[in-house]
């Protein structure tokens, strides 16, 4: 019996640390980002009051585990590629981006060219966060 109770400990322990583990961390800050839309700390990067998508996206969700786009939804409209190399790509992006555009795109979904992007979700960034997040866009 009492060995019992001590499995019964054992599987509610393994439960309680399996659920903790929702937040999934990367290798970085900056792909953690990328991949799931809160940050290294637990921080929902995400303002949910004013995205039209209420579900935490990371930039993975819409424009793919390697970033350079997918169709969403069943829809035939491409997300584009977001990948540092194709961001700064002459031939993909007129005018280019530049470390300074990503961060104008990430605060207030003003593209390169200065007209309007409709993504449905809203991001609020520290300096810090953005920071890391290129970072990571240039390992793609
Ligand atoms: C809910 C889906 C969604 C998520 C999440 C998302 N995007 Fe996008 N993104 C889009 C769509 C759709 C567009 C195209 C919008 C348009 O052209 O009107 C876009 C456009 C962009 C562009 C502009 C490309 C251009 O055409 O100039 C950049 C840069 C970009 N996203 C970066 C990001 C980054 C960085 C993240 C994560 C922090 C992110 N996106 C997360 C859907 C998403």
């Amino acid at each position: 019996m009492k060995n019992f109770k001590y499995i019964i400990a054992l599987f509610t322990l393994i439960g309680f640390t399996s659920c903790s583990n929702d937040n999934e961390t990367y290798a970085t800050n900056g792909e953690t980002i990328f991949r799931t839309g809160v940050n290294i700390h637990g921080a929902v990067l995400q303002d949910i009051s004013q995205s039209e998508i209420k579900k935490v996206h990371g930039c993975a969700n819409c424009h793919g585990d390697n970033g350079k786009g997918k169709f969403r939804g069943g829809g035939d409209k491409q997300t584009g590629s977001i990948t540092y190399y194709d961001l700064t790509n002459t031939s993909i992006y007129t005018p280019v981006y530049n470390d300074d555009l990503i961060k104008r795109f990430i605060d207030s979904e003003t593209k390169s060219d200065d007209t309007h992007a409709n993504t449905g979700v809203v991001y609020v960034m520290k300096e810090t966060d953005k920071i890391d997040l290129i970072n990571f866009l240039k390992t793609l």
